[in-house]
């Protein structure tokens, strides 16, 4: 016998005492739910490299809804998807107030009041370029304070349909200042901004642009969303966020950035949301489909990591599987 004083497996035992002792759980309140929208009135197009992901028209949306707050999911991210013959350099479409998206969010939170919305405030969506900011046609450099001007008119109009978190996800410098000071001036001083804090230019995010159908014409996004290598450059830009007024720090893709995480979560105070982004809940539908891993373990896996890394918001592909799973 090992003459041994610490045995870490005692607490280990048995499954009562695995679970008394577990240091994170993930409950459906800390799952936020992202969404695409078409303009259709009725419609329900599959995600071909994110199954079980939709487009969903107006009707298709509402039972959706519906459903998902059955199951417990109290938060969602909204995001447009529009015609390419909708889009132009300046993303004109984006401040017309008529445009669907602001009518969904009204409707969505007249039906749902107690649903908190979550918008998606960049011009990809609308851009023909496919860029989030406003492509310099000499230079095709982004062009940072015209961008932001347009942001800023978005974010107030996000805010008058309803949204209760609008969400920048541009990586413009200065937009979460300029955004606070613009609702502020329209009366909108209770509307949040959950700022995309740390956005790095990610390969991960592969899906998602194929569900905009908004990759980028030419070039690549690398001008304003961060080097993957880069660590304190994450610290940098959260300040910044914080001092201009964010009330969520996020930190974007999360499986490849659990350090950013925590290097968030030690340097504030406030709330910080990981995104699971599209490539991660493609990889593992991916090899689940094949057989070559266990999904439902996998997810459950890598949503407790979030939270272990210091994650109290994921907004993630797999809120709804995971409401599920927990109804079952
Ligand atoms: C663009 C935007 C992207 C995502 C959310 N907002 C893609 C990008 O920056 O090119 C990616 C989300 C995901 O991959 O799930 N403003």
């Amino acid at each position: 016998m090992m003459n041994l004083i610490k045995r870490p497996r005692r607490n280990r035992a048995h499954g009562s005492m695995r679970s008394l002792l577990c240091e994170n759980k993930v409950t459906v309140d800390d799952l936020i739910l992202p969404l695409f929208l078409l303009g259709d009135e009725s419609a329900k197009s599959e995600i071909k490299s994110m199954p079980g992901q939709f487009r969903f028209g107006r009707k298709e949306l509402i039972s959706e809804l519906k459903e998902s707050i059955s199951l417990g999911i109290k938060m969602v991210c909204l995001f447009p998807i529009l015609p390419e013959e909708k889009k132009d350099s300046m993303a004109s479409i984006a401040l017309k107030k008529e445009m669907f998206y602001y009518q969904r969010i009204k409707e969505i939170k007249d039906l749902f009041p107690e649903l908190v919305i979550m918008t998606d405030v960049a011009l990809d969506p609308y851009s023909s370029d496919g860029h989030d900011g406003i492509v310099d046609p000499k230079t095709k450099t982004i062009l940072n304070d015209q961008t932001i001007e347009v942001l800023t008119k978005m974010s107030i109009l996000q805010a008058q349909a309803g949204a209760d978190y609008i969400g920048p996800s541009d990586m413009m410098d200065g937009r979460v200042g300029a955004i606070r000071k613009g609702l502020d001036s329209e009366g909108f001083t209770n509307t949040a901004i959950f700022s995309y804090a740390a956005k790095y230019a990610s390969s991960f995010y592969g899906p998602f642009r194929d569900a905009l159908d908004s990759a980028p014409k030419f070039g690549d996004k690398k001008t304003y969303q961060m080097n993957p290598a880069n660590r304190r450059e994450a610290l940098l830009e959260a300040k910044l966020d914080e001092a201009e007024g964010a009330d969520v720090l996020m930190v974007k893709p999360g499986l490849a950035y659990l350090d950013i995480i925590s290097d968030l979560r030690r340097h504030s105070n406030l709330p910080i949301a990981a995104y699971n982004v599209s490539g991660e809940y493609a990889m593992v539908k991916a090899a689940g489909e094949r057989g070559w891993c266990d999904e439902t373990a996998v997810m459950n896996e890598m949503l407790v990591a979030f939270k272990r890394a210091g994650a109290d918001l994921i907004l993630s592909y797999f809120a709804k599987d995971f409401a599920a799973q927990r109804i079952k």
